[in-house]
């Protein structure tokens, strides 16, 4: 059976994507994340993809990049941040996308903020749109409120939408029920909750409303479980 390509959510917003022969992770935030069963040291990585500075996103990306030699793909001011810390890096920016060897990856909008650890000033913060060598396209929001400009690349033809639920620091059920309705996306994963209790949410209700007043599939994986395409 041929996968077009393997999602696994390591917990919070961390994810390993398999497509094309290619190992993505999304914001590696592995030592400090009370959801991660893998430890940083035990990942594997041709790309790191990270979405803005905050702590919990740009996690042990340093560390992981130096290890395995990946190149990491953010904006230019998290690139040329890494870069200062010796990490190959391909730097983008809101709207420009690239076809990178695992597909083409254009950097969207996300509202949100995306300050580095140290204080550094890391640009604006980034929602990712992949599309694969396969024509599926899997839209990873990253930190979010709701913005109106989600139906643009909900106009993409989405394959799956990978969207926080937690609420506080991003959208929480309402608004991600309404981002899902701009989205329209086939698929849907709900990420960036129940890591700690600020954002402690019940994913199972969220499901079912989603399920009543979408047509998207809702997909409950646990943190170390895997959706796999088609
Ligand atoms: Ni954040
Ligand atoms: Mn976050």
């Amino acid at each position: 059976l041929y996968m077009a390509f393997t999602l696994t959510w390591i917990g919070h917003a961390t994810l390993a994507l398999e497509t094309g022969g290619y190992k993505l992770l999304v914001d590696p935030y592995l030592s400090h994340n009370p959801a991660a069963k893998v430890k940083s040291d035990e990942v594997e990585a041709d790309y790191i993809l990270v979405t803005h500075g905050h702590g919990d996103h740009i996690g042990d990306t340093v560390e992981i990049a130096q290890r395995t030699g990946a190149t990491a793909i953010s904006n230019a001011e998290i690139s040329g941040w890494l870069r200062k810390k010796g990490v190959k890096v391909h730097a983008q920016h809101l709207g420009g996308g690239f076809n990178h060897p695992f597909g083409y990856l254009k950097l969207t909008l996300a509202l949100h903020g995306s300050g580095l650890p140290d204080g550094s000033y890391g640009g604006n913060p980034a929602g990712l749109l992949l599309t694969t060598n396969d024509d599926d396209k899997i839209y990873m929001a990253g930190d979010t409120g709701l913005f109106g400009d989600m139906q643009l690349i909900g106009e993409e033809g989405l394959t799956l939408a990978v969207i926080p639920i937690g609420d506080n620091y991003t959208m929480g059920p309402n608004d991600a029920l309404r981002a899902v309705k701009m989205l329209t996306p086939q698929h849907v994963i709900p990420v960036h909750y129940n890591t700690f209790d600020l954002i402690a949410q019940d994913a199972d209700a969220w499901a079912e409303r989603v399920t009543a007043e979408t047509d998207a599939k809702v997909h409950l994986i646990q943190p170390g479980e895997q959706f796999v395409y088609p």
